[in-house]
């Protein structure tokens, strides 16, 4: 084996073990923002499975850049309406222009508190949060609040990080970002929900639904 081989094995060797090791700074890598994430994310899945009809309200809580809320806008139509809560003042402005330049006027962006999504009584039909779960302080209060903001017959759909993975896939649960399943359910059923159903057909993530106690 030549020499400069052998260092290029020894470099992408070192690579590896500094990107496998979740405090790395390679493993901060923003992994939703690489090409590709329709191969695990599963968007168009994902939104058949929440059974969504047209003319329903829905709330994308922690939207980030949109990438869930442009096909929810499309799934509700035009007699439908998805709030967009974000909390990032930077990313409120930037879905707006969004919302403008695809002409959606059925997308309300919403700048939320950390601890109230300011959504509007009895208004939405499903809440949906996609790795955004694990970044709310105050799960249990929050949820129990959130109860307010569901319609009669209303859902809460909710996808994050799984906490064991294992190999490269751990890749995707750096920095603590993920929920374990039980956590999720515990925290959920202290907020007065019961579980619904759980898809498991994505990789790296679980995926609850849930609807509110009587
Ligand atoms: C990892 S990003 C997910 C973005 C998007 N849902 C996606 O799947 O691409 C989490 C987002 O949640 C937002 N966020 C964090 N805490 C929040 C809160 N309490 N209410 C609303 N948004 C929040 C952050 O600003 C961030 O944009």
């Amino acid at each position: 084996m030549s020499r400069r081989l052998l260092v290029a094995l020894i470099l992408v060797a070192l690579l590896g073990v500094l990107i496998w090791s979740s405090g790395s700074e390679l493993a901060k890598l923003d992994y939703a923002k690489l090409p590709g994430r329709a191969t695990w994310q599963l968007p168009d899945r994902v939104i058949a499975s929440l059974g969504l009809k047209p003319g329903d309200r829905v709330a994308d809580i922690g939207a980030g850049d949109g990438y869930f809320l442009f096909p929810l806008a499309e799934a509700v139509g035009p007699a439908g309406r998805v709030y967009a809560v974000e909390v990032d003042e930077h990313l409120v402005r930037d879905l707006e222009k969004q919302a403008q330049l695809k002409d959606l006027p059925n997308v309300e962006v919403i700048h939320g508190e950390l601890d109230d999504p300011r959504l509007p009584d009895e208004g939405v039909d499903l809440v949906f949060l996609c790795n955004t779960y694990h970044h709310i302080e105050g799960r249990v209060e929050y949820f129990a609040n959130l109860r307010v903001d569901l319609s009669p017959g209303g859902r809460i759909a909710i996808i994050d990080m799984r906490d064991d993975l294992a190999g490269i896939a751990r890749l995707f649960a750096h920095r603590d970002h993920w929920t374990p399943r039980k956590t999720l359910h515990d925290e959920m059923n202290l907020a007065g929900y019961h579980h619904l159903r759980s898809f498991e057909y994505l990789p790296v993530q679980i995926f609850e639904t849930f609807s509110p106690q009587n």
